[in-house]
C-alpha cells in the first residue's frame, strides 16, 4: 500500500510511477495525492465515473499536464525504435487530417524520421490491421465513425510508441469496430507496447484488462489485478460504480 494506491503486484522492470501526485487547476485539486506503479506488461484499464479525473490522469502520463506537486517517473521506458515516439494518444473523437485515409498515416511517418522507402509498406500494413485497405483513397472525413477511430488507432500504432494511451476509444463504436479496435490493442501489446485505456464499458474491462485503476473524485481508490478487482472492488465507491449506481457520500 502506498498513498491512496493499493496494488497487489510486484515491481518489475519498466514502470510508470506516480509518487504523491497532485494536480490543481485554478485552485481546484483535481488529482489528489495519486501514487501507483503501472508496469510495462499488459493492459491497464482506468475506470471511474464521469469527472473522476481519468482523462487528466492520462494526460499526466503523456506529459501533457505537469503535476502541481509530486513526481511521475518512467523507468526503463524507451522507444521501441530510436526514431519513434514514446507515447501515442487516441481520443474518443478521432482527430484526423483533411486528407485521404492513406495520407493520414503517411503524414505521421514522414514526420517521424522513418526511411522514405519503408513508408508505403508500413502504411499498407497499418491499413490492413485496421481493416481499412479498401478505404485507402477515401477522404478520412467520409469514413464512418468506427472507420475513423480505426484509422486514428492505426496512425497511432504505426509510429510504434512504447506506450499507447487510449481515452474511451470505443465509446461510440458498434460491436464490430469495437472488436477490431480490441484486436489492434492486443496486437500492439504482443508487439511490446504498453496499453493504457480509459473505458466506461465494464464488460470491456472484464474482457481485456490485466489490471484496473479505479479513480473517484481525483483519488486512486484501487489498483489491482482485474480478477481481484471484480471479485473485491475494495471500496463502496467502486462497488457502486460497478453496480451502475451513483455513490452518495453520507
Ligand atoms: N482544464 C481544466 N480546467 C478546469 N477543470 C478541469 C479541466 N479539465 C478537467 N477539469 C475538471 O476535472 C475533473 C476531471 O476531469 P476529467 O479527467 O476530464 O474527467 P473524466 O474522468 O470524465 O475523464 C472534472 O471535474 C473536470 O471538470
Ligand atoms: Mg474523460
Amino acid at each position: 500500500m502506498q498513498g491512496d494506491c493499493e496494488t497487489s503486484m510486484v515491481k518489475a522492470d519498466g514502470c510508470i510511477e506516480f509518487k504523491n501526485v497532485d494536480l490543481s487547476i485554478d485552485g481546484k485539486l483535481l488529482i489528489d495525492n495519486a501514487s501507483c506503479q503501472i508496469f510495462h506488461q499488459g493492459k491497464t484499464l482506468i475506470i471511474g465515473a464521469n469527472g473522476a479525473g481519468k482523462s487528466l490522469f492520462l494526460r499526466l502520463i503523456a506529459g501533457l499536464l505537469i503535476p502541481s506537486s509530486g513526481e511521475i517517473s518512467l523507468d526503463h521506458f524507451t522507444p521501441l525504435k530510436n526514431d519513434r515516439y514514446c507515447f501515442s494518444l487516441v481520443f474518443q473523437k478521432p482527430v484526423l487530417l483533411r486528407r485521404s485515409t492513406f495520407e493520414n498515416i503517411t503524414y505521421v511517418l514522414r514526420h517521424s524520421g522513418v526511411d522514405k522507402s519503408a513508408i508505403d509498406d508500413l502504411v499498407i500494413g497499418a491499413l490492413k490491421a485496421a481493416r481499412l485497405e479498401h478505404r485507402a483513397q477515401t477522404p478520412a472525413h467520409n469514413l464512418s465513425g468506427g472507420e475513423q477511430q480505426r484509422l486514428a488507432l492505426a496512425r497511432a500504432l504505426v509510429t510504434a510508441p512504447c506506450v499507447l494511451l487510449l481515452d474511451e476509444p470505443t465509446a461510440s463504436l458498434d460491436p464490430a469496430s469495437t472488436s477490431i479496435v480490441e484486436d489492434m490493442m492486443s496486437k500492439a501489446e504482443a508487439d511490446g507496447m504498453k496499453v493504457i485505456l480509459v473505458t466506461h464499458d465494464i464488460k470491456q474491462a472484464k474482457r481485456i484488462a490485466d489490471d484496473i485503476i479505479f479513480i473517484h473524485e481525483g483519488k486512486i481508490l484501487a489498483h489491482s489485478g482485474a480478477k481481484e478487482f471484480f471479485k473485491n472492488p475494495g471500496s463502496p465507491q467502486a462497488q457502486a460504480y460497478l453496480d451502475g449506481k451513483v455513490f452518495i457520500d453520507e
